[in-house]
Formats: structure tokens, C-alpha cells, sequence
């Protein structure tokens, strides 16, 4: 077990677009197993933040390690091996449209194992029942509702069982029932498989739902982080503003 080298570790990273500072000297070490959720407001760098974990992004200054190796150093087939092991559910789920919502799921599997179809069907299959999709194999990305969609994409990014998960607003645009169906899955995945989940959201009652530390993003730095009880006696009146807003901004 690599129980003292944290699954994902941001140090001192930062991060400019032309003139336009996001990431300023932001460092977090995420241990294997913990569930974080990220807040902030619109355009504080929390989508900015998981494509640095998953190396889409490099930063202008630190690191960003991911099980122990800085991922800004790796290309090629070291890079994929490290990627392999993040699942990431972008914002737009970003299901392909032309193939079915099974081979959508399945796809990971083609690209990077050998396993005999019959097999990869049969996992494909076991992830859609586990998300609740056990009927929609053979449906297309179109015929789902937005719900469906996420959790489609959901299966998707956990088809190769990575050990970290990284998840992008999950809830957004989503009616507060099926938020909360999506936020039960993040939390039985942590629960059961001890999965390191970090999940973008600024709903906060997913948040305290589904994060044992909550980080609290603001004009590029850390403003507070904490479990939800921590943060609600946040001595920073925007913090605990925060806290106290009940649905997605
Ligand atoms: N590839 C990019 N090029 C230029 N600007 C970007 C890029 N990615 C993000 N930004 C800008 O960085 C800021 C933070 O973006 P983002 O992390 O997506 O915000 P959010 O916290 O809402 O997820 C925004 O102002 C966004 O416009
Ligand atoms: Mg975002």
C-alpha cells in the first residue's frame, strides 16, 4: 500500500492565462481514500485545477504529483499509465454520440486492455446496472435524459476501476432528485472501494454529502478548507456565505 504518498498533491502550483492569474501558489495533498469537494464561484480555476491533476494543463510554476510522480514530467505511455489510473467525468459529460451509451462505456476497455469482447460487454453492462442504466446499453447519448447522460459518463470513468476519480460538477443542471442520486454513487464509491474522489460542485449540500474536506477556492488561492462543520464557523464571512447557500449558483 502507498499509504503516506497522497493520491493526488498540488505544490505551489500556479497557474496564468496571458494576464490572467487563476492558480497562485495553490498547494493541497489529497490522501489515497479521502473524498474532497472543491468550491468556489464561477472562473475561480476549479476545472483548471483537475486538468492539471489529469496533465492536460501544465503549471507555469510547481508540481502536481500524482501517486508520488509529477505527472508535468511524464510522455507517452508513462503519461497513459498515470492517466489510466484517474477516472474524470468532465462537467459536459462528453459522451460520444455516435456510438451507443454501452460502447460509451465500454470504450476505455477497448482502447486499454485486450480482454475479449464477450468480456468487455458483460463489464460495460455490470457498470450501466451499477449507475442504474442496466436497460440502456444499446440506447444512443441522444435518447438520455441529462441525468442519464452523467451517469453514463459516470460508468464510463469507472470501467477501468482507477484508484483516484476526479468528477466536474456533477450535479449541475440536474433536478435536486437526481443530484442526489448521482451524489449516493460518489459516496458509496468512496465508501466501498476507498476510491480518493476529489468533485467539483458548488452545491453545497452535495458537498457535505460527499466530502470529508471541503477546499474552498477564491481569486486563486485557498481561501479555507476544512470538514463542512469547520467551514461554517469559518471566521471569513464569504466562507461561511458560502456554506449557506443551499442550491447550485
Ligand atoms: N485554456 C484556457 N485558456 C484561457 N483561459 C482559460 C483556459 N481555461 C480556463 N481559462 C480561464 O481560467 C479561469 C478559470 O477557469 P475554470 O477553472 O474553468 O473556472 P471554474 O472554477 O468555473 O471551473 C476562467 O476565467 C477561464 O476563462
Ligand atoms: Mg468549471
Amino acid at each position: 500500500m502507498t499509504t503516506d504518498v497522497p493520491a493526488v498533491e498540488l505544490r505551489h502550483v500556479s497557474k496564468a492565462f496571458g494576464a490572467l492569474r487563476v492558480l497562485d501558489d495553490v498547494s493541497l495533498a489529497v490522501p489515497a481514500g479521502r473524498a474532497v469537494c472543491i468550491l468556489g464561484r464561477s472562473g475561480t480555476g476549479k476545472s483548471v485545477t483537475l486538468k492539471h491533476i489529469v496533465g492536460l494543463l501544465q503549471p507555469d510554476a510547481g508540481q502536481v504529483l500524482v501517486e508520488g510522480e509529477d505527472i508535468g514530467q511524464l510522455a507517452g505511455p508513462d503519461l497513459a499509465r498515470v492517466r489510466k489510473r484517474i477516472g474524470l467525468l468532465f462537467q459536459n459529460a462528453a459522451l460520444f454520440d455516435s456510438i451507443s451509451v454501452g460502447e460509451n462505456v465500454a470504450f476505455p476497455l477497448r482502447r486499454h486492455t485486450r480482454a475479449p469482447d464477450d468480456e468487455i460487454r458483460a463489464r460495460a453492462q455490470d457498470l450501466l446496472a451499477q449507475v442504474g442504466l442496466e436497460r440502456e446499453y444499446d440506447k444512443m447519448p441522444a435518447d438520455l435524459s441529462g441525468g442519464m447522460k452523467k451517469r453514463a459518463g459516470l460508468a464510463r470513468a469507472l470501467v477501468l476501476s482507477p484508484p483516484i476519480v476526479l468528477v466536474d460538477e456533477p450535479s449541475a443542471g440536474l433536478d435536486p432528485l437526481t443530484a442526489g442520486e448521482i451524489d449516493a454513487l460518489l459516496v458509496a464509491l468512496n465508501d466501498r472501494s476507498k476510491t480518493t474522489l476529489i468533485v467539483v460542485t458548488h452545491n453545497i449540500p452535495s458537498a457535505r454529502v460527499i466530502g470529508d474536506e471541503l477546499v474552498f477556492l477564491h481569486e486563486g488561492r485557498i481561501l479555507a478548507r476544512g470538514d463542512a462543520a469547520t467551514l461554517d464557523r469559518s471566521e471569513i464571512p464569504l466562507v461561511r456565505q458560502f456554506m449557506r447557500s443551499d442550491s447550485s449558483g
